[in-house]
């Protein structure tokens, strides 16, 4: 296990390129298995984790994947296996896609439920909903999810609840059923609608993908292709949230500015300057911002996966800052870690009260989860003295080279060994 050491304080300027979208990709990898007779090469895909996790998970139901740095290859032109059930399955959220993707294939499927971050109950009861709309039998038995059709059937879909992950999955089963299926109260994340295009490149005919109405007319098959993932709005928006904590001038390249609206506006309702570019982000930061309240949406809101990086931000902001962290209902598990470097934090529930101070102080903190992780960091980058954060392989689950991007705009950061 590993940790990073970091002295606080540093100003960051330069640049930082930003890697394929985790949740894309981790959702276009399973998508990819459902060409049966030729190959995909997909670009662009993040070297983190959670993507080798899944490509062994892949390998393991009899696909042949092969990778040249940023890039995939794979053969799913020899898949059998319907059974997903190795410990990889419950190391991450996203091996769910393989349900919706082997059901689309195969009519069946027989998957571990998944892992992920603890940061609330997480159920796949709109998942579930979807594919018995879709004419699936579904039974959970010994932790496994079962589902299986004699045919899948096009219908309307309303999901109770806006979900990327069901939105993504049903989609996928979706693609090859026979006749229509209008999704209705979906997810418009960025990556939803990556997916979406990927899917239409492999020949599906989707319509609507970043609307909260998708239209699938169901194909008979569907062809592999050549794809690049979208950079990662959420990698993104933490390096634009390090550059207004940490101070100095940062220009975040291969992005798409539309995707990070949100997080741009209320950098600047707390003062520091964004300037954006056709694939570039600049923040320009004094420190000493002002305290904003935050509430976690749906895109276009605000994201929650940078909800908790931006906490680190208020902590030092002026004034009282709210965050209403309405998506997930455990998501403030970092919060008793900034609490140890001098934060002034109220928990009460989903909402956090957060009274800005003049400085955290170096300490030794955890990462709890993915984006908790990130949250520490940066509490690291601006702290006084020296900071070491561990249990960091849930960072590596989803920010590439983290410290070695921290490192080249001037941070004091390194990687050792946790023991
Ligand atoms: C995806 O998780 C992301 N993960 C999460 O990012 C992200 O925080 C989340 O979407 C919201 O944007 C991946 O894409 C792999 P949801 P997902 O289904 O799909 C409830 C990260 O840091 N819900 O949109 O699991 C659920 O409890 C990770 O990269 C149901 O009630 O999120 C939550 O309250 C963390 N029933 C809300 O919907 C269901 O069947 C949104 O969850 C499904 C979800």
């Amino acid at each position: 296990m590993d940790k990073l050491i970091i002295k606080g304080g540093k100003e960051l300027f330069g640049s930082v390129e930003i890697g394929g979208a985790k949740n894309a990709a981790v959702a276009v990898l399973p998508a990819a298995i459902m060409a049966s007779k030729s190959i995909c090469v997909i670009d662009n895909i993040p070297e983190i984790e959670d993507i080798q996790c899944e490509e062994r998970i892949i390998e393991s139901l009899g696909c042949k994947i092969t990778r040249v740095k940023n890039s995939v290859t794979i053969d799913s032109t020899m898949l059998k296996s319907v059974k997903a059930d190795t410990d990889d399955v419950r190391k991450m959220r996203a091996s769910y896609y393989l349900i919706g993707a082997l059901l689309g294939r195969f009519k069946k499927a027989s998957v571990e439920l998944p892992g992920g971050c603890p940061i609330g109950v997480r159920p796949i009861d709109q998942h579930i909903k979807g594919f018995e709309a879709l004419g699936a039998r579904v039974n959970i038995e010994h932790g496994t999810i079962i589902v299986e059709a004699d045919r899948l059937i096009g219908t309307n879909i309303y999901f109770d609840v806006v979900s990327v992950g069901a939105t993504i999955n049903v989609m996928l089963a979706a693609t090859l059923a026979e006749g229509t299926t209008v999704l209705e109260n979906a997810a418009k994340e960025p990556h939803v609608v990556d997916v979406a295009n990927f899917l239409n490149t492999m020949g599906a005919n989707i319509k609507g993908a970043g609307t909260d109405v998708i239209r699938i007319v169901g194909v008979k098959e569907l062809i592999g292709c050549n794809y690049s993932v979208i950079p990662d709005q959420i990698e993104a928006g933490t390096y634009m949230v390090a550059a207004a904590a940490c101070g100095g001038s940062v220009t975040i390249n291969n992005v798409i500015p539309k995707h990070l609206e949100s997080i741009s506006a209320k950098l600047v309702e707390m003062g520091a300057e964004v300037i954006e570019l056709d694939d570039s982000v600049t923040v320009k930061s004094k420190k000493n911002l002002k305290g904003v309240n935050i509430k976690t949406l749906p895109y276009p809101g605000f994201p929650t996966d940078v909800q908790q990086p931006m906490s680190t931000l208020l902590c030092v902001s002026q004034g009282r800052s709210i965050i209403n962290e309405s998506i997930f209902e455990c998501r403030f598990k970092h919060i008793d870690e900034l609490k140890k470097m001098g934060a002034h934090i109220k928990v009460e529930g989903r909402i956090a009260i957060i009274d800005g101070v003049k400085k955290l102080t170096g300490a030794v903190v955890k990462a709890s989860d993915l984006r908790a992780g990130a949250a520490m960091v940066i509490a690291g980058l601006i702290a006084e003295g020296s900071t070491e954060v561990t249990s960091i392989e849930h960072i590596d689950r989803g920010y590439p080279h983290i410290e070695n991007k921290f490192k080249a705009l001037g941070a004091d950061i390194v990687r050792a060994s946790q023991d």
